[in-house]
């Protein structure tokens, strides 16, 4: 309905009567409430907006989509939800957090990755992560088990290793040349070597004195 500031279904039948415009499937009576009549000489100051019309002095007949006592406020139905603001009649301009068409949706800026989901949080657009996934758009990987010796999580539980490191958790060192005489590889081509074994390989045998 399109009007506001009148307040009452009796004023709207007597107007839609006066503007000749059918009010079809209405039940209500009509032609009453004469004392709601059109003045041709009605004066709106501030003037009547949105193609308003002044049907009294300072008394505005809205066109849809506008309310207010100059109309100049649009309306939106359903309401624009989460402090959105109606910018023009069905049309939301929604808060930081908030989309849709009524603001009724919680964006995150950026969207979530991963599975994750986008929630309001006390207020705030968050997004909820999956367990193996964490920052604010999901897009870290957990490695739970770590990753040392400056590998990098990629992807739930699996490192990327620098050259010279293997395994899960980037833990063990590789020697290209095995460490022999049942030497340790410690870290990239460095073995410890048990007694009385020494050189680059544990090759050597150290001579006792
Ligand atoms: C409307 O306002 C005009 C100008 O102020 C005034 O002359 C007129 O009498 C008013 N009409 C009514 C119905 O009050």
């Amino acid at each position: 309905m399109g009007f506001v500031g009148l307040g009452s279904a009796v004023l709207l039948v007597s107007m839609t009567t006066l503007l000749g415009v059918c009010s079809a499937g209405s039940d209500a009576p009509r032609g009453v409430a004469l004392g709601f009549v059109f003045d041709p000489k009605a004066t709106c100051e501030p003037p009547c907006e949105h193609a308003g019309i002044c049907i009294r002095n300072n008394t505005c007949f809205c066109s849809k989509g506008y309310e207010g006592e100059t109309c100049q406020y649009a309306n939106c139905y359903p309401k624009c939800k989460n402090g959105g603001v109606c910018l023009r009649p069905g049309k939301c301009r929604c808060p930081p957090g908030y989309g849709g068409r009524y603001c009724h949706k919680v964006t995150c800026d950026g969207g979530c990755w991963n599975g994750g989901e986008c929630s309001a949080v006390n207020g705030v657009a968050k997004c909820i992560c999956p367990s193996s996934w964490s920052g604010s758009k999901c897009q870290e990987a957990i490695c739970p088990q770590g990753c040392r010796n400056g590998g990098l999580c990629v992807a739930p539980g699996i490192c990327s290793c620098p050259e010279g490191w293997l395994g899960g958790a980037c833990h063990t060192a590789v020697c290209s040349k095995p460490c022999l005489n049942g030497g340790k590889c410690i870290s990239p081509d460095k073995c410890r070597c048990r007694p009385p074994f020494s050189g680059a390989r544990c090759e050597e045998r150290t001579k006792s004195h």
